[in-house]
């Protein structure tokens, strides 16, 4: 795979698919992570001349041209950012938005308009890739996060295109979570959190055979703790992966792989927390929900984290949107930090928890990524990686 640095751009039109999906919150940007990303292949095609046309989607419009899912607040915030007007092309084809690219100057920069306006993108239709493929003649993709999807922009495009490559961002992505898969640091442990086991299943599976540990936290323990025999009261359980988690255990047993389940945990009424109580996991009253690992677990985890050469953290370990059952979560996102490990973190949930817990900057990387992340800890090929290679 080139990277931008390794192609000709100057005086080029340069096509560059970038992933500004960001939260907006009361018309602006509420989090410009995945904008600030960017910066450095922006920047770069900017210092050598290039035409840069920015390309994004923003939410799911599903096809139609819905003012909400503008990118108008996007091109506000990359103005800000850059310390130059960024103009906003009113769609992403067509006459004018090509007659908006003719005119740009070298090192100028124009952002198109949510791709997923058009039904084309989602469906990867020929006519729409070639529609967006006549606005340039260089094709880079920096938009990791969205790699995992065969839309227009991501696969489309590229296929048409001669001259093509990866920005900087993408590259980094690629560079750290391939060698995550393939030779990480050792011991290996994953704390892996969330809702649900089922959509972690193949994550767990490709990353088993590399793992020492393996921590579970968050309400997908919720269906490996029933698995094992104990009663988890009203909690959410996935019923139908009970068996597949049986699975896992008997995978890492045999695997050599350490599993590291909650000992004690916050359970209340409801989520609102009413009739909160730190319980054994032996004691679940029949009436209550787990939202929190407890104490003692924080420990033990805490404990098992020591001395490891990589720890992935994926899913948060409680409902930590509330602040009655966001300790698990944030003390193990300040002990991960700490940890002299090369410490790998991925997942818009976790991202967000790390920063509220004020700690993400500490982190050794940070994935743009959430369902690009976990398909490539699967062992998957991302389609948009693949067709730069
Ligand atoms: C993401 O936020 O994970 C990417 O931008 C992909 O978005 P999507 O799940 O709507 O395709």
């Amino acid at each position: 795979m080139k990277t931008i640095d390794q192609i000709k751009i100057t005086n080029k039109k340069v096509f560059l698919r970038v992933d500004f999906n960001v939260p907006l919150k009361g018309g602006e940007v509420a989090d410009d992570t995945r904008i600030r990303s960017t910066l450095p292949t922006i920047r770069y095609a900017q210092q050598q001349g290039a035409r840069v046309i920015l390309a994004s989607h923003l939410g799911r419009p599903k096809g139609e041209r819905r003012p909400e899912f503008s990118l108008a607040p996007v091109a506000r915030r990359l103005g800000t950012l850059l310390g130059q007007e960024v103009s906003l092309a009113p769609d992403c084809i067509g006459p004018e938005v090509e007659a908006m690219v003719d005119n740009l100057a070298p090192g100028q920069v124009l952002l198109l308009e949510n791709l997923r306006f058009h039904p084309g993108e989602t469906e990867n239709s020929p006519e729409f890739a070639q529609a967006l493929a006549r606005l340039a003649e260089v094709y880079v993709n920096d938009a990791f996060a969205v790699c995992h999807r065969a839309h227009a922009s991501v696969v489309g495009v590229p296929a048409l295109l001669e001259e093509k490559a990866a920005g900087f961002l993408l590259a980094r992505e690629v560079r750290y979570l391939s060698r995550l898969v393939s030779a990480p640091e050792s011991p290996v442990s994953m704390v892996v959190g969330g809702a649900k086991v089922s959509t972690k299943i193949g994550v767990l599976r490709n990353l088993l055979p590399k793992l020492d540990k393996l921590l579970i936290g968050g309400a997908m323990a919720n269906t490996f703790l029933k698995a094992q025999g104990f009663k988890t009261g009203r909690s959410f359980v996935e019923e139908e992966f009970l068996e597949e988690a049986r699975r896992i255990l008997q995978e890492a047993e045999t695997a050599g792989v350490k599993v590291y389940l909650p000992l004690d945990v916050v359970v209340a009424e409801d989520k609102e927390g009413s009739w909160v109580e730190t319980v054994s996991i032996r004691d679940v009253p029949a009436v209550k929900a787990i939202y929190d690992i407890g104490p003692q677990t924080i420990k033990y985890f805490a404990q098992a984290l020591k001395g490891q050469g990589t720890i992935v953290f994926n899913g948060p370990l409680g409902l930590f949107e509330n602040e009655i059952f966001a300790q698990g979560t944030f003390q193990l996102a300040r002990i991960i930090a700490t940890s002299n490990a090369v410490t790998i973190c991925g997942g818009g949930d976790t991202l967000r928890a790390l920063k509220q817990a004020g700690v993400a900057t500490a982190y050794s990387y940070l994935s743009t990524g959430g369902g690009a992340f976990l398909e490539f800890l699967e062992g998957k090929s991302l389609p948009g990686i693949e067709v730069l290679n």
